[in-house]
């Protein structure tokens, strides 16, 4: 039974506040919990409160960790923190809006993860096993792992966000971290040879170079598999976050500013496809803006045999991933527990995917906190894949140290997910 919440602020990986909950249970046990924010956020997202005022440049976030030390402690005290579904019933009720702005989104999700966190701890169980609802074995996701920034993380040097290694052939996670730290330091190399050196990191780890266009960060990645005696497509293959939202005009037209180049939605399609022909892409995230449907119809039928994964478009919401399903838009769900701010919907999101065949990829934000909360929902859930960041950087450690840690210590007990976790059939 929950006795009371203990709520404050604290700081992301970008150095902007964000919300930390400690739910108190009447046995003893706590569980804690600090929140992650983005920077390339989808509109149809849940919403943060922030302050505004000078404090942070008016992203402090005083007012929603008085929310949670307030209203919302009165309202969920005495409820039963192992019973999620009911007491993110009552923290939706609660708030009263859609998209949690009342409250603020950053506030409910610290007391849903808290609570499950202080549950787990009284059941003597860790967070994966009790978020687990017996449909299998904990499985270990397939990493796709951050290797080049470009966007909103980086400066907006390129204008695609997220060049990824996805270390198919790998049997095992530990292997998969292990190409994937090659392939940076492989990528790292390839720069400077081209006499291009980032010494700097990218809000996700990455690196941040400039670059002269979105083509030649996938050379860069090619070229750094093969300096790192992997074999391009076969033992690592690519993923790209176009994060396509922030480069959209209001008249549908996509910018890429970094090639000088504006597209209609049918020649940014072109251009994937041109560049799936070139390398080795497994896996395409927000290839279109947020809302364009139409967009999306095309690119789904266009680059069939590929993971299409939508992450502004269906923004972890019940609602636009049933749309997706109907329209048969997409093929793939990123899930990001902030976009909709409790556990109990992200869960069922990822119930409703896997239930119409879609692949889900669980996801960290670009400004992270040193929480491992994470790892355990992909290997509870059995998301099948995950996205954090990079192979440094230590907010986005503690989510592979934590997957590193239960894959040996689960051994035989658990299963590694894989290529067979993609969606798509390419190449
Ligand atoms: P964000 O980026 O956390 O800045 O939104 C991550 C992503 O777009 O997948
Ligand atoms: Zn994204």
């Amino acid at each position: 039974t929950i006795t009371g919440l203990f709520a404050w602020e604290a700081l992301d990986s970008r150095g902007r506040p964000t919300v930390g909950c400690e739910v108190r249970l009447d046995g003893g046990a706590t569980g804690s919990a600090t929140v992650p924010s983005g920077a390339s956020t989808g509109r149809h997202e849940a919403r943060e409160l922030r302050d505004g005022g000078p404090r942070y440049g008016g992203q402090g976030v005083r007012r929603a960790v008085a929310h949670v030390a307030g209203e919302i402690n009165d309202a969920i005290r005495g409820l039963d923190s192992t019973d999620q579904a009911t007491l993110d019933e009552r923290l939706r009720a609660l708030d009263g809006t859609a998209d949690l702005h009342r409250l603020g989104a950053n506030a409910v999700l610290s007391v849903s993860v808290a609570a499950a966190l202080a549950g787990a701890r009284q059941r003597g169980v860790p967070l994966f096993e009790a978020v687990a609802d017996g449909s299998g074995a904990p499985l270990l996701p397939l990493p796709m792992v951050n290797i080049i920034s470009g966007g909103a993380h980086s400066g907006r040097s390129i204008d695609v966000q997220d060049f990824l290694a996805v270390p198919l052939g790998a049997a095992s996670f530990a292997e998969a971290i292990e190409w994937a730290a090659r392939v940076r330091a492989g990528a790292a190399e390839e720069l400077a040879a081209r006499g291009l050196p980032v010494a700097l990191v990218a809000d996700e780890g990455g690196l941040g170079p400039l670059l002269p266009t979105n083509r030649s960060a996938l050379d860069i990645l090619v070229a750094g598999t093969e300096r790192a005696g992997l074999r391009p497509g076969a033992d690592v293959g690519i993923a790209i976050d176009i994060a396509a939202t922030q480069f959209v005009r209001a008249d549908g037209r996509y910018v890429l500013a970094a090639e000088s180049r504006e597209l209609t939605a049918g020649e940014l399609v072109d251009e994937l496809v041109d560049w799936c022909a070139s390398y080795p892409i497994l896996s395409l995230e927000d290839p279109l803006a947020e809302d364009d449907w139409a967009g999306w119809q095309t690119v789904t039928e266009r680059l069939a045999g590929r993971q299409l994964l939508g992450d502004d478009l269906f923004v972890t919401s019940p609602d636009r991933l049933a749309r997706g399903l109907d329209e048969q838009v997409a093929n793939a769900v990123l899930v990001k527990p902030n976009q909709t701010g409790t556990l109990t919907t992200a869960r069922a999101v990822v119930r409703q995917a896997h239930a119409a065949g879609y692949a889900t990829v669980l996801s960290a934000r670009s400004g992270e906190t040193e929480d491992d909360w994470l790892a355990d929902l992909a290997v509870g859930w059995r998301t099948g894949q995950i996205k954090v960041g990079s192979t440094m950087r230590s907010e986005r450690t503690a989510k592979w140290n934590r997957l590193l840690r239960l894959e040996s210590e689960l051994g035989d007990r658990a299963e590694y997910a894989g290529q067979a976790a993609l969606s798509g059939t390419a190449p």
